[in-house]
């Protein structure tokens, strides 16, 4: 129970790898406040339902208004906020499709979720954390950043910004005691995946056969990492990306 006494709001956190952070971090003692744009009620309930302290707001992580209501609600409902898990974003939905055929409004959809929606969401805890004197900010990227897979350039580009971000994050907010990690996740079976025959019936043989570790990749092996972060181990690490698929991408 490293996390008992501490709130944490995980974006995206309805289903799929959310979802399991979710659950880890509320099983290690934490309140959890699930924002997700639907189905983060029902998400909530399946937490309580397990005896576990969560709640949810539905938020759109690109609009600094739902941000600001996101940090609203976790802070009334549970009286502080000292982690955000930055999960939400587009991609289990994507089409593989050569970067010449991507539009630019495919491109400023993707920046204003996946990366504009980091952001804006850091923005929305940070008074709540200098209030405590400290926090924890988890930032989900890919493996894709490192490994520059085809078919999905804008979606690559986000992905990256995310490992850049939380290293001037982690430089900007270290004075305020704020702690700023980023994982990487390889290629996951979440929901979201289960449901695009695209990513689920190309991709997943693929991803088995070019890790070391020979099968697939499931939300729950992404979770010890994060909580790794979130947790008290980790008091003195900020700044990092850790890659977390199997061994595919030694980083
Ligand atoms: N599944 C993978 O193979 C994989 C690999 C590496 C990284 N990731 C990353 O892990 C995270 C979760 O992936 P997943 O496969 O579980 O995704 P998913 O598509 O299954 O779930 C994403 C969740 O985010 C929510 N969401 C989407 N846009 C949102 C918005 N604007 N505001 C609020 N919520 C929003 C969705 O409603 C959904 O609940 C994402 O950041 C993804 O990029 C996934």
């Amino acid at each position: 129970m490293d996390l008992a006494g501490r709130v944490a709001i995980v974006t995206g956190g309805a289903m799929g790898i959310g979802f399991a952070i979710a659950e880890a971090l509320a099983a290690q003692g934490a309140s959890v406040v699930i924002a997700d744009l639907k189905d983060g009620a029902a998400a909530a309930d399946k937490l309580r339902a397990k005896g576990h302290k969560a709640a949810h707001v539905d938020a759109d992580v690109s609009s600094e208004d739902d941000t600001r209501r996101m940090a609203r609600v976790a802070a009334d409902t549970f009286g502080r906020i000292d982690i955000l898990v930055n999960n939400a974003a587009i991609y289990s939905t994507l089409s593989l499709k050569p970067f010449e055929q991507l539009t630019v409004a495919d491109w400023r959809k993707m920046l204003d979720v996946n990366v504009i929606g980091q952001f804006l969401c850091c923005k929305a805890v940070l008074p709540a954390f200098k209030t405590n004197g400290g926090g924890r900010i988890i930032n989900i990227s890919s493996g894709v950043a490192f490994k520059g897979n085809p078919g999905m350039l804008h979606y690559v580009a986000s992905k990256g910004a995310i490992v850049s971000m939380t290293r001037t994050l982690a430089t900007e907010l270290g004075e305020h005691g704020v702690l700023v990690n980023s994982v990487a996740p390889g290629f996951t079976l979440s929901d979201g995946v289960h449901r695009n025959p695209g990513l689920a019936g190309t991709v997943a043989a693929f991803s088995v056969r070019n890790r070391a570790l020979k099968r697939d990749m499931l939300p729950a092996d992404v979770v010890g990492a994060v909580s790794f972060f979130a947790g008290p181990s980790a008091a003195f690490i900020t700044g990092q990306t850790l890659v977390v698929d199997g061994g595919a991408y030694y980083h």
